[in-house]
């Protein structure tokens, strides 16, 4: 007990002297990029010198490779050393679509190419991919081989046609998921880009979409990820979550607000049989919120939602949701990072459902009879074992989805308020991943943040019931030489590797460079990195017991030596 007081004493002790009562805290390592080199804990990958828009990665952690899409290639990286050679195809769009896209009068170098922008697996052996292939889009199944020895990577059937499964335009996000080999993609299914769909493709059923041009349901949406989530202990009432943000007309009709929000259906949704024939018929909303009241002030949200990462546990319930937001204000410049429960997630979507009445259309609390199934349910899930399909509700369920898209309630963080908040920063944050550690003192959630300047922040936030910044920024490190914003990043706990991706290439880093801390004992503890512990002789990788073993060291070492230093620190509490 008295071990971990002291921790939290330490945090005080380093926060004092470098986070309090800013918002714009430094790190306390910063590194650039010729230095991250240095480190040896980095490797760097571009096919040309030209940018190629490397925004779609996918992890294969099976064969330790990972996928990369990008303008009219796609290539399979060593998952271990990214700057090694690739394995690679190249897939144009033909040049009678890049023709006529130009003719059509879009911009030749960042739309008249193919985008990849869906790579999924789709069986053992096989990739699907799709590109936005010159405002055209196209499909195709890429052969990856069974084991990465195999040296396997080929498009070995036909193109086919990609509408419904990847937007025309690459500048408007794509995002799916694939079940059981059926794809489900949100996106913009027509080429004027005005027809935004969740759509299920790629399937022996029929395919299922949301209900067309009906704003209830989707309104200017911008996606921005997708996760299949279970729901219970029974696999049937698992859905897919689509989070996106959208352009939302207030009752004036001047202005446009957007608002972030979460979506949900059953996979095995097959649309109603007498309405919503091929629509969903599970298809609710509920808006997503991350604001900061001040004291005696007005309410500042964070309304534009960047990215979505899920820090899995064992138990499904207790995952959370990391997001992280933009300010749409035109005022300031900021971003915050939020994190809901899961389980609030779903209380929201169980709660009231939103009913718009009286003649300024006011949102209220919908009061009346709800149909039985509840509207949302999964068929043939523990609430509904004898509806084996959709088309098996009652045609008053179908009905009331139609018109009660949205839940009433919305979703607050925990505690009501971001974990971290960055205003009046020159740069905002973009994209993040999220590891947990097991440290000598106990596990700690360590925050990987990708900025708009082509840096990657790594924040701990410490256990601090007095102040919301009980954060400390460990490093940041310059991954890309020329600041291109950070579009996608993925993390490989297993491999200890984040990788991060712009227009101009890729990175790979360490998750930890232990050394950089410095070589004293005390400069390895204050620094306060949940990976890092001091060796006996060295600031180097911590591992709790079982692990630390097999690395042939000695926790009891470090213990000692900690403890040493915390008895020269502070006396009386040891
Ligand atoms: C990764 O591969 C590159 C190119 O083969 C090589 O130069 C580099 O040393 C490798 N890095 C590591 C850590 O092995
Ligand atoms: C995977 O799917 C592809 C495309 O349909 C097919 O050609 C291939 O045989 C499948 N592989 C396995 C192992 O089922
Ligand atoms: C969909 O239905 C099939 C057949 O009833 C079932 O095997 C599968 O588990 C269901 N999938 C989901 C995600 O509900
Ligand atoms: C923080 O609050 C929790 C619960 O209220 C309490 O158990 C814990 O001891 C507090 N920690 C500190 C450092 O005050």
């Amino acid at each position: 007990m008295a071990f971990q007081a002291i921790w939290v004493l330490v945090g005080v002790f380093v926060c004092s002297t470098c986070v309090k009562g800013s918002s714009q805290p430094q790190a306390r390592v910063y590194l650039t990029f010729d230095e991250l080199r240095e480190t040896k804990t980095s490797e760097y990958f571009s096919l040309t010198h030209h940018p190629l828009d490397y925004r779609i990665l996918l992890m294969d952690e099976d064969q330790d490779r990972i996928y990369v899409g990008s303008k009219d290639h796609i290539l399979s990286l060593n998952i271990n050393n990214i700057s090694q050679e690739p394995l690679s195809v190249f897939w144009p769009a033909s040049a009678i679509k890049v023709e006529e896209c130009k003719m059509a009068g879009k911009d030749p170098t960042h739309g008249c190419g193919n985008f990849v922008r869906v790579i999924q697996a789709f069986n053992r052996t096989h990739l699907y991919v799709c590109g936005s292939g010159a405002f055209s889009p196209v499909c195709t199944y890429l052969n990856r081989g069974r084991r990465s020895e195999d040296q396997v990577f080929m498009i070995d059937s036909k193109c086919e046609s990609g509408k419904g499964r990847c937007s025309f335009n690459p500048n408007v996000n794509t995002v799916s998921v694939m079940i059981n080999e059926e794809l489900f993609s949100a996106m913009y299914i027509d080429f004027m880009g005005t027809d935004a769909a969740i759509f299920r493709s790629l399937t022996k059923r029929n395919a299922v979409r949301t209900d067309q041009h009906n704003s209830k349901w989707l309104s200017e949406p911008m996606f921005v990820d997708a996760h299949v989530i279970p729901d219970g202990t029974d696999p049937n009432d698992a859905k897919v979550y689509f989070f996106f943000k959208e352009k939302l007309t207030d009752n004036s009709r001047s202005t446009k607000q957007i608002h972030s929000m979460i979506a949900r259906i059953c996979p095995n949704d097959t649309g109603g049989l007498r309405s919503l024939v091929n629509k969903w018929t599970t298809f609710l909303k509920a808006r997503l919120v991350c604001s900061v009241t001040d004291e005696d002030g007005p309410e500042t949200h964070f309304d534009e939602l960047e990215d979505v990462f899920l820090l899995e546990t064992d138990n499904p319930r207790t995952t959370l949701v990391y997001g992280i937001f933009t300010t749409s204000s035109s005022v300031f410049k900021g971003s915050a990072v939020c994190v809901y429960h899961l389980s609030d997630i779903q209380t929201v979507f169980n709660g009231p459902f939103a009913h718009k009445e009286g003649p300024n259309h006011q949102l209220i609390s919908y009061q009346g009879r709800i149909p039985y199934p509840r509207p949302g349910t999964c068929p043939g899930g523990a609430f509904t074992p004898n509806m084996r399909t959709t088309k098996e509700f009652p045609d008053d369920v179908v009905t009331f989805i139609r018109n009660h898209p949205l839940m009433y309630n919305s979703i607050y963080p925990i505690h009501r308020r971001p974990l971290i908040v960055r205003t009046g920063t020159d740069y905002k944050y973009t994209k993040i991943a999220v590891d947990r550690v097991n440290a000598a003192d106990g596990r700690y959630h360590v925050l990987f943040l990708g900025t708009d300047r082509g840096t990657v922040q790594k924040v701990v936030v410490l256990p601090s019931n007095s102040s919301a910044s009980g954060e400390l920024i460990l490093e940041e490190l310059e991954v890309f030489k020329n600041h291109a914003p950070i579009t996608t990043m993925k993390i490989s706990s297993k491999k200890q590797q984040l990788y991060v991706s712009s227009n101009e290439g890729l990175s790979q880093v360490s998750l930890h460079r232990c050394h950089i801390y410095g070589t004293a004992c005390a400069d390895c503890c204050l620094a306060r990195d949940p990976y890092c512990a001091w060796d006996g002789h060295a600031c180097s990788r911590f591992y709790p017991t079982g692990k630390r073993q097999q690395e042939h060291r000695s926790r009891m070492g470090t213990m000692n030596t900690f403890k040493t230093l915390m008895t020269m620190l502070y006396p009386l509490e040891w």
